[in-house]
């Protein structure tokens, strides 16, 4: 009796008889030979069927097998060093096989297709090796994302979706009807974490969280998912040591856990390995002058126009990829202007024109995967910058209410998990590390 095993077991059966059920990834063959590339989630596998070992009948049935034709497959277990899969290695020599279903005209074939219709096709796009690797590298940020909270004595406590204020600005909300009133689908957690803290100490939650993003870059979603730990009795100082233990931890554990993957994906390692603490950082001023040199130095008029900037303007994407370029680990950019931050932010003691901000820029010129702060503890304060901000007092009562019942020192920063999985899966848009990306320009499928 064969063993019902998935791919990644593979390698403790050889020698032995064994079932697999999948799907039909890539047929070859010629004369008695034909090559079935296996997938079954778990990975990829050769399948070889040799006629005179099958008879006419089954041979017949398997040459005729299309792209994505489901099957089940029994067969003996031999290592190959040459066998191409992943992770490779071992081969099936088919003793049976059951169609469950034999496809004809799949729409993604092995050749080149355009990603307008890749992202139509994502319901079935996502079956391909590279899709399915960064899906795989994403499951495994995520875990290492609560590990290292959960091990480090922060509580998980979930915030609401739906919201009836705003955090982050008012202009990339996404407006509900709400019964009688209007409510806006979250863009952050943080205002109730703040609330959180004061009966955890140290919380996050970990969740989809939405901004009506009219941008077209490389970097934007309109839906995504951020992790947000927050911290009670954490100043800035202790918040970039938090954040640079957080992301090489990340790193680290999805070098270790997705050696298949990554390589999959042809991503150079190397960069990835350097990612330990402690991270560089400077301050928003210093990263002024870094681009304005790098403007100055530069020969291309497009980049010229492209990183002009003057004390006071927030960074675009071109400043942050060509000051990440300066530095093989991620980099944190501290005390930004409070005029481009939300409205919650510590003032710089002596400095009312800068917040105890800090960013943390990704190297190879991936820019922000991280936003974070020392919160304002002053409640007189707070009510200012929400009246300066134009903001309902009314909605923000509750959490100026904070600053009343024994205001402490806090600090926290948000992740975005589709950037960081970009950056460590070295891809070039954050689309594809979204399983069903929402952007500007797609809701469907
Ligand atoms: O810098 P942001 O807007 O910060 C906050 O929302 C804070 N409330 C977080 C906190 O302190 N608790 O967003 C944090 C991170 C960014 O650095 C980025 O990684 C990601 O969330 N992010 C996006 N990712 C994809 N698409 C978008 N439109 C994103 N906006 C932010
Ligand atoms: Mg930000």
């Amino acid at each position: 009796m064969a063993t019902e095993i998935t791919i990644d077991q593979i390698h403790q059966y050889e020698g032995q008889e064994i079932t697999l059920k999948g799907w039909v990834y890539l047929r070859t063959g010629k004369g008695k030979l034909q090559f079935l590339r296996l997938r079954d989630g778990t990975g990829i596998v050769q399948c070889v069927a040799f006629r005179p070992d099958l008879g006419d009948e089954l041979f017949e049935e398997i040459k005729r097998l299309g792209q994505e034709s489901s099957i089940i497959v029994t067969g003996m277990v031999r290592a190959d060093e040459r066998a191409p899969g992943v992770p490779g290695g071992y081969e099936v020599g088919i003793r049976q096989l059951t169609v469950l279903q034999n496809v004809a005209d799949y729409p993604i074939g092995p050749k080149e297709h355009g990603i307008e219709f890749l992202m139509d096709q994502r319901h079935l796009w996502l079956r391909s090796s590279k899709q399915w690797a960064i899906m795989r590298v994403r499951t495994v940020i995520k875990r290492a994302i609560i590990d290292f909270l959960d091990d480090h004595g922060f509580v998980n406590i979930d915030t609401p979706i739906l919201t009836p204020s705003a955090a982050e600005g008012t202009s990339t909300l996404f407006e509900v009807a709400y019964f009688d009133e209007k409510a806006y689908l979250a863009q952050t957690g943080q205002l109730y974490n703040e609330a959180n803290i004061m009966a955890f100490g140290k919380v996050y939650c970990f969740g989809p969280t939405f901004r009506a993003e009219k941008s077209k870059t490389r970097r934007h979603l309109a839906e995504f998912w951020m992790v947000e730990p927050e911290l009670a009795f954490c100043d800035l100082e202790q918040l970039m040591a938090v954040e640079e233990q957080f992301v090489s931890y990340i790193v680290q554990t999805t070098l270790q856990k997705c050696r298949h993957e990554l390589a999959l994906l042809e991503r150079d390692t190397t960069a990835l390995a350097k990612v330990t603490p402690p991270f560089p950082r400077i301050s928003y001023d210093e990263a002024v002058a870094r681009i304005a040199a790098i403007r100055e130095a530069t020969a291309d008029p497009e980049l010229k126009a492209l990183l002009a900037l003057e004390w006071g303007d927030d960074f675009g994407s071109p400043h942050e990829t060509e000051l990440t370029k300066q530095f093989d680990k991620p980099v944190f950019v501290y005390g930004y202007p409070s005029q481009v931050k939300a409205f919650y932010m510590e003032p710089w003691p002596g400095r009312a024109e800068v917040c105890k901000s800090v960013d943390l820029l990704a190297p190879e010129g991936y820019g922000e995967i991280i936003g974070g702060s020392e919160r304002m503890s002053d409640p007189a304060m707070l009510v200012a910058a929400i009246e300066r901000h134009e903001l309902p007092l009314e909605h923000y009562q509750w959490y100026v209410d904070l600053r009343n019942f024994g205001s402490v020192p806090h600090s926290g920063f948000g992740l975005g998990l589709e950037r960081t999985v970009t950056w460590i899966c070295g891809i070039d848009h954050i689309r594809q590390a979204s399983p069903f990306p929402r952007t500007l320009n797609r809701l469907h499928p």
